[in-house]
């Protein structure tokens, strides 16, 4: 592995595919791409320096969620972030919520959406990263779209700080 490999998962072909026609030649000999089940991640514990999860987590059920993020906490190496884009806590106030119909659609089309509003991601973390001997902390959270989406970026280390 070389520091500037680029590692990209998806479950699904079309979505590897459509990165790849984004990336231009010498992007693209850096990138490692696979299809797998982030379930189950074929990388050795502590592969990655980084690791970036793009709004995949809301689209899982609760069991596979908690599964990714344990392979997750597993293959991220202490001294190394991992950032998240997803969705941001349960949005109340937010006009899409609280215009009914809107709420339902949104649902509708995001069956899992619910269910990870109301989960404490920090917390879910948190418990994976000691099953893996590894500490987590919060750097760096940004919000748009009236806290509707959230990018959080989190620090993990073995728990002597190495
Ligand atoms: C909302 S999309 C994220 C945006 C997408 N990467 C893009 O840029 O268009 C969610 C992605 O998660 C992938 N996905 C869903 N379940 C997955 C799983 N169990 N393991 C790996 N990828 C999964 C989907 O194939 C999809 O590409």
């Amino acid at each position: 592995m070389k520091d500037d490999d680029l590692y990209l998962m998806d479950v699904a072909d079309v979505q590897l595919d459509a990165t790849r026609q984004k990336l231009n030649d010498k992007e693209k000999s850096r990138l490692l791409a696979a299809r797998m089940n982030a379930k189950h991640l074929a990388y050795c514990d502590d592969a990655f320096s980084t690791i970036l999860m793009f709004f995949l987590l809301h689209e899982l059920p609760a069991d596979a969620r908690e599964h990714t993020l344990n392979e997750t906490l597993r293959v991220l190496q202490p001294g190394g972030r991992l950032v998240i884009t997803e969705y941001g806590q349960y949005p109340r106030q937010h006009f899409l919520c609280r215009f009914w119909p809107t709420r339902i659609l949104l649902l509708r089309l995001e069956p899992f959406l619910g269910d990870f509003w109301h989960r404490n991601l920090f917390a879910m973390l948190r418990r994976h990263a000691k099953t893996h001997n590894k500490t987590l902390k919060l750097v760096d959270e940004f919000h748009c779209f009236s806290n509707f989406y959230r990018v959080c970026v989190f620090e993990v280390n073995s728990p002597d700080g190495e």
